[in-house]
């Protein structure tokens, strides 16, 4: 990798390790300092480097790569999900299956459940307070909505009102990523021993199991098929049908409900957190956003398809997640064979890659022209795709083409999702959750910060390239009149 530009301390390995220390603390600051000057660079980790890429041609590569540049192994590297799920999930395509089709396919017709679950969280979060603010943790609150909302989508709604279930699958993403990462330090002989000892994946996935078990083997007695009752028609029965028989058994369903969770939980409840503290400090937005509401309720009712008509609503989730959902590295690969991108740079097997995603998201100008200063000028004039992209602007995506910049959309200049084969199969299901928590919550509440009015509490960075809300803050909400 020597001919690879690095940022950060180099030279012998004294220097790695000192950056690799400044990683863990400044990787972002690292990273957007190489965007600014490099179109491939590296910067140090404990006992590798992370090579970061920057250009459209780059994500084009990667796109077509496929498994030589592959996402699954990056993923099992980093969560060591051999040890901590299951041994084999990654070369299982199932679940993403599934998630691509009967999942998706299925939001409208279990909007309904999506609406009342939202409503039964927000209300058990009030708690019976009529007229008065009531101050609550914005993020640990988020988690419990996302988690019942997931419970209710995936179990059905025995599940979803059992804290215990939604407890443990909350907190398996959390136990995975520390585990993961302690597991990571092993040699390769010992992983087996220390997942065993200290993450316990089995006694986990038995714990899950056993909510599991009756209701997948009262359907069973039912019927389980395509044709399933409204109760039933849920994941649990989606990931039952769409395995072939040999996997048509209570622990690979449990397996494959424990991986989309941690897929599912903690991606969404972070995006909703960063757009409920934005509502709470840009309140100005709210009455707009309200009228835009009540409109598409009054003409489709409360449905998927009113909810896919909140053009503004959808371009305020958007800007949130632009300006302060991004992690600094997204689209993490590996490579499994030595590899030569379309510029003629080249990478031996075994090397990690990402895409400077943050940087990405709130660059002003399209970084297609990136460190082509005559062509910059030119794709200033033609080319701004975020003016002021320090600035928070909620309606900032509203008349752009929808097909290219509502919050689903891929575009090479929001990397939210990934991009080619590997990019989210849930977004669909996620925007759509989403958007109907704060169309559901400013339609029924009031929202405020609780402390510095105005001033949206600051996010937090984890090892250096992973961005998340500020855990401390808490909003206030007071309830409006009743819903229609
Ligand atoms: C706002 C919420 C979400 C965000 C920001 C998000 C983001 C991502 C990203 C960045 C990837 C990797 C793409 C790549 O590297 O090319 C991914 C993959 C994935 N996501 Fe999401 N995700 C979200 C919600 C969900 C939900 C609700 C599900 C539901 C099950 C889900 C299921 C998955 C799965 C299964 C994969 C793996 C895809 C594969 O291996 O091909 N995600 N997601």
């Amino acid at each position: 990798l020597d001919q690879i530009p690095t940022v950060g301390p180099s030279g012998n390995w004294i220097y790695h390790i000192a950056g690799a220390v400044k990683t863990f603390f400044y990787g972002y600051r690292m990273i957007q300092e190489g965007y600014e000057m490099y179109r491939i660079f590296k910067i140090p980790r404990y006992c590798s480097w992370l090579v970061l890429l920057n250009g459209p041609e780059y994500l084009e590569d990667i796109r077509k790569a496929g498994a030589q540049l592959s996402f699954p192994e990056a993923l099992n590297k980093a969560g060591q999900f051999d040890y901590t799920i299951s041994p084999g999930l990654r070369e299982d395509v199932i679940h993403l299956n599934v998630v691509r089709g009967s999942m998706t396919r299925n939001i409208a017709s279990r909007f309904p459940d999506l609406v009342d679950e939202t409503d039964k969280a927000l209300e058990s979060l009030l708690d019976g307070a009529t007229q008065d603010w009531v101050v609550i943790p914005c993020y640990l609150s988020v988690v419990h909505i996302i988690s019942r909302i997931s419970a209710r989508f995936f179990a059905g709604p025995k599940l979803s009102s059992n804290k215990t279930y939604t407890g443990i699958m909350q907190s398996y993403a959390f136990h995975l990523i520390k585990g993961g990462f302690f597991i990571s330090l092993f040699p390769s002989f010992l992983k087996a021993f220390v997942g065993r000892a200290i993450f316990d994946s089995q006694g986990r996935i038995r714990k899950v199991e056993n909510f599991l078990r009756p209701i997948l083997n009262e359907r069973l007695e039912k019927g389980i098929d395509e044709n399933c009752d409204a109760e039933s028609n849920d994941m649990i029965t989606w990931l039952w049908n769409g395995s072939p028989e040999a996997q048509q058994n209570l622990h690979d369903i449990a397996i494959r409900m424990i991986y989309l969770n941690v897929a599912a939980i903690h991606t969404t409840a972070n995006l909703l957190t960063h757009v409920l503290l934005s509502l709470a400090a840009y309140t100005s937005y709210i009455e707009p956003l309200r009228e835009e509401i009540s409109s598409a309720v009054e003409r489709e009712g409360w449905t998927k398809s009113a909810i896919e008509q909140m053009r503004k609503l959808d371009s305020f989730v958007k800007e949130s997640q632009r300006l302060y959902g991004g992690d600094a590295a997204m689209i993490v690969r590996l490579a499994m064979t030595d590899f030569r991108f379309s510029d003629g740079t080249f990478i031996p097997k075994g090397t990690s890659l990402a895409v400077t995603g943050r940087a990405i998201n709130q660059d002003e100008a399209s970084f297609i022209y990136h460190g082509r200063p005559i062509l910059l000028m030119y794709s200033l004039v033609l080319k701004r795709y975020y003016p002021n992209p320090q600035e928070f602007q909620g309606f900032r995506f509203v008349d752009k083409d929808p097909l290219k910049w509502q919050m689903t959309s891929l575009n090479s200049q929001f990397v939210t999702y990934g991009i080619g084969r590997h990019a989210c199969p849930g977004r669909f299901f996620a925007v759509t959750e989403v958007k109907t928590v704060v169309a559901r919550l400013l339609m029924e509440y009031d929202i405020r910060l609780t402390d510095n009015e105005g001033v949206r509490p600051a996010d937090q960075w984890c090892t250096g390239i992973f961005v998340a809300p500020n855990k401390k803050a808490t909003i206030s909400l007071r309830r409006r009149s009743r819903l229609p």
